[in-house]
């Protein structure tokens, strides 16, 4: 299939001009040049745009809805900060420090909403003293903690609805499904969950469920069921104001990944959760922010070992978890191509393990040491994620600005 600027994953901020890769209007091997250690680039154009085509989608609906961004995939200060003039309604925290940068980035109280993943004592006091942040709670252990701490607040509760989500059907990237996870209230569970809430005082006004991560179009037929198995509980919740559905959408991995067609999901949307009537909300992390970053690092070498071509970057695994963990597909882009012909390579990382390769039997032209190449799709649980293994976490980060 033809593409508008020549390969799969380029356009318009993203693209080769005079064989020099150009992102957010900027030559990405000479910004690189400057910082001897790994750089991830972000375009902030980029995030306002993905918010944008969310919003715009979601308007569609004909019901009242809200976009929480999930801090959990990016947690860079001046990103943070740029999202906020964006129509994002809020922001979808984790932990009580994600709550706490997020106030530090001048997000309101009652912009918050708290996944309240192994809620801790101290946790419920901290939102407690919060009274705005919207809570939801996915065990029956954080209700009664909430509900000791806050009687009379309303919350939410997460559902697991046993049906997961996720890139390319990965079960390592569902978070409900067959196997029995820790995430959210089960179906048997659910009505000791109200009676738990009732007896603490707590009103339960949301819904929440969350599949899984990456989903595309492929997956559709999963999220339809998704939908359906959400709405079969909201009769169960007198006073129900909304239903939040988590995030998960993905975006092209591959060449032959079909994006989502936003169009369709929210049609999806609206045929089973239309006729309620409630509020929808989404919290979406990479779809904001995946693609709006790259990781730029540098060859170190490139070298053959019996039948194989290894070229070794100067950042590995440590800073970008995904390949590694989650067999997430890895794009590589050189800078600066070289004239030559196309060589079949393992793309390395600089940590001493086993698991530490970007990429195998990937093609590309030569490649020499002290070239820069582009890992795409590294704005989402790169950076976030990274630890400082080996000793090799340093790494620079930059909001660009068209
Ligand atoms: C509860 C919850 N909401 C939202 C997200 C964001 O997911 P994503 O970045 O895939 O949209 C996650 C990610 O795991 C999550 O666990």
């Amino acid at each position: 299939m033809m593409h508008a600027f020549g390969h799969w994953w380029a356009r318009e901020d993203l693209r080769y001009d005079h064989e020099r890769l150009v992102f957010c209007g900027r030559d990405v091997a000479a910004l690189a040049a400057a910082f001897a250690e790994p750089l991830f680039l972000y375009n902030a154009a980029r995030l306002r745009q993905n918010v944008g085509r969310l919003h715009q989608a979601l308007s569609g609906l004909g019901l009242p809805f809200r976009i929480y961004y999930a801090m959990k995939a990016n947690r860079f200060e001046p990103l943070l900060c740029e999202l906020r003039r964006t129509p994002l309604y809020g922001i979808d925290v984790c932990s009580p420090e994600e709550l706490r940068e997020a106030l530090a980035c001048g997000w309101r109280p009652e912009q918050l909403s708290f996944t309240a993943h192994g809620m801790m004592p101290e946790d419920a006091e901290l939102l407690a003293a919060l009274p705005q942040v919207h809570v939801n709670c996915d065990t029956l252990s954080a209700i009664r903690l909430l509900g000791e701490h806050s009687p009379g607040r309303s919350i939410g509760l997460r559902v697991n609805l046993g049906i997961g989500i996720g890139y390319a059907d990965s079960d390592r990237l569902s978070y409900a499904g067959q196997r029995t996870t820790k995430f959210g209230i089960y179906r048997e569970q659910f009505s000791e969950a109200l009676e738990t809430a009732a007896c603490h005082g707590l009103h339960v006004t949301w819904l929440h469920c969350h599949a899984g991560c990456g989903y595309l179009e492929a997956q559709l037929a999963s999220f339809e069921r998704v939908l359906q198995a959400l709405a079969s509980f909201s009769d169960k919740v007198p006073g129900l104001q909304g239903l939040n559905l988590g995030g998960g959408l993905g975006l092209p991995h591959r060449a032959n990944d079909v994006a989502l067609d936003l169009g369709r999901w929210v049609g999806l949307i609206r045929t089973h959760l239309g006729h309620l009537g409630l509020e929808i909300a989404i919290e979406p992390g990479d779809f904001i922010v995946k693609d709006a970053g790259l990781l730029v690092l540098r060859v170190g070498y490139a070298e053959t070992k019996r039948d194989r071509r290894f070229v070794g970057l100067n950042g590995g695994f440590n800073l970008a978890v995904e390949p590694a963990f989650y067999d997430l597909p890895c794009e590589p882009v050189p800078c600066r191509p070289r004239a030559g012909p196309a060589e079949v390579v393992t793309l390395a990382g600089n940590i001493n393990e086993a698991l530490d390769l970007w990429a195998s039997d990937v093609a590309l032209p030569p490649v020499e040491p002290g070239d820069f190449m582009a890992l795409l799709n590294a704005g989402g649980y790169a950076s976030s994620m990274s630890s400082n293994h080996c000793l090799r976490g340093r790494f620079r980060e930059l909001l660009l600005q068209p």
